[in-house]
């Protein structure tokens, strides 16, 4: 008889419901019980934040977008900003007080399902001897030791579907329509849903840009009696001169970094620099919205069903992961090192080139 403690932190992503789906059921399956913290560690605080989930609890929930325990990334228990009675913002430390309430209450482990933010947290929890177990999740596909994250493959399919959409107006009206798509540190989702729904140029992180690059493309376009361009641009995409693109402050005036912009400002450079009419949008949060793709729901009932093996087999401070087609177990440690990128060999961007895609850098101009 084991006692799991599941939360989920950071921002949703199209999945978490089914890993917890799997991670009860397979669970409920060994006699074990389970329980969910509410927005990511506050059920560890507060016991009117904490749920016992039977398989009762989550049918039907694999298919269902976000989270039935909600999540939040501003709950850094070893950070947590708390405003005292004065109305000022301080840091505190409440990690030690979550330790306690874990052992107190009899838990076992706790399956932390997250991103590079949330699985640092969690990686310093095991480090102070909590059994954890973690679940990679983020759109942005950017954890290391995994070759996919859940929630990625339906941000694709939301970006693609959009991009499909956009080319039969941009053509109506002999335009340049700019599409802004998540991506903070890298560039997958920029890379796979604009190779799958025809762009002309994809701007990403990792390759700065030019916009002398993108707007000879553009030209090309015209010389090849082609009017009309798409071009989509990852959130986290920076100039070759160093221009990044942060909408600024965040809550309770802490700095943050809240990217944005870059669609707009590469819009209104076309627009100068070719004449041609040109219209942004950003797609946003629908990307990290709605059901699943089979992919992601598949994928993340694997991901569930193998943190209990894992569970089961005492392999703590370890992530469960995909590799090569199978789930394997990978330290945390390795997984939160650094941010998985696309690499300039990457074999998509290799495809992209060759089907004439620019990614506004100099071998983009290359005839
Ligand atoms: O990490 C996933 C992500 O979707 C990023 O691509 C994006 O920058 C961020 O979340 C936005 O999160 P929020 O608006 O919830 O703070």
């Amino acid at each position: 008889m084991k006692k799991i403690i599941i939360s989920t932190g950071g921002g949703d992503a199209p999945g978490l419901n089914a890993v917890i789906y799997a991670v009860v059921k397979t669970s409920y399956k060994k006699g074990w019980e389970v329980y969910g913290s509410k927005s990511g560690y506050g059920g560890f605080l507060d016991m009117d934040d904490m749920v016992r989930l039977t398989p009762r609890d989550v049918e039907g929930i694999y298919a269902t977008g976000g989270t039935i325990l909600g999540s939040t990334n501003k709950g850094n228990p070893f950070a947590k900003p708390v405003e005292n009675l004065a109305g000022e913002v301080q840091i505190i430390d409440v990690s030690d007080k979550i330790i306690r309430n874990f052992n107190r209450l009899g838990f076992d482990c706790h399956v932390a399902i997250g991103g590079d933010g949330s699985l640092e947290i969690a990686h310093r929890f095991s480090q102070k001897g909590m059994p954890v177990i973690g679940v990679p999740k983020t759109i942005d596909n950017d954890l290391e030791e995994t070759d996919r994250t859940f929630g990625f493959d339906t941000a694709v399919s939301t970006a693609t579907e959009a991009l499909d959409k956009l080319h039969s107006t941009a053509k109506s009206h002999n335009r340049v329509m700019v599409v802004e798509v998540m991506g903070r540190d890298s560039g997958w989702i920029a890379l796979y849903s604009g190779i799958s729904g025809g762009a002309d140029v994809i701007l990403i992180p990792e390759i700065p840009f030019d916009m002398e690059a993108v707007c000879q493309k553009i030209a090309d376009n015209e010389l090849r009696e082609k009017h009309y361009a798409i071009v989509v641009v990852a959130e986290g995409a920076v100039t070759s001169d160093g221009k990044v693109f942060n909408r600024g402050k965040g809550e309770l005036g802490r700095e943050e970094v809240i990217l944005g912009g870059v669609g707009e400002w590469v819009a209104a450079e076309i627009r100068k620099r070719t004449e041609k009419d040109t219209r942004s949008l950003v797609l946003g949060h629908l990307q990290r919205g709605g059901s699943p793709t089979t992919f992601d729901r598949l994928l993340a009932l694997r991901f569930g069903a193998a943190a209990v093996g894992l569970i089961e087999q005492k392999i703590f401070g370890h992530m469960v992961a995909l590799k090569n087609s199978l789930m394997v177990p990978v330290p945390i440690a390795d997984a939160i090192r650094r941010r998985k990128k696309v690499a300039p060999d990457n074999d998509k961007i290799a495809t992209a080139r060759d089907i004439g895609i620019c990614f506004g850098d100099t071998e983009s101009l290359a005839p």
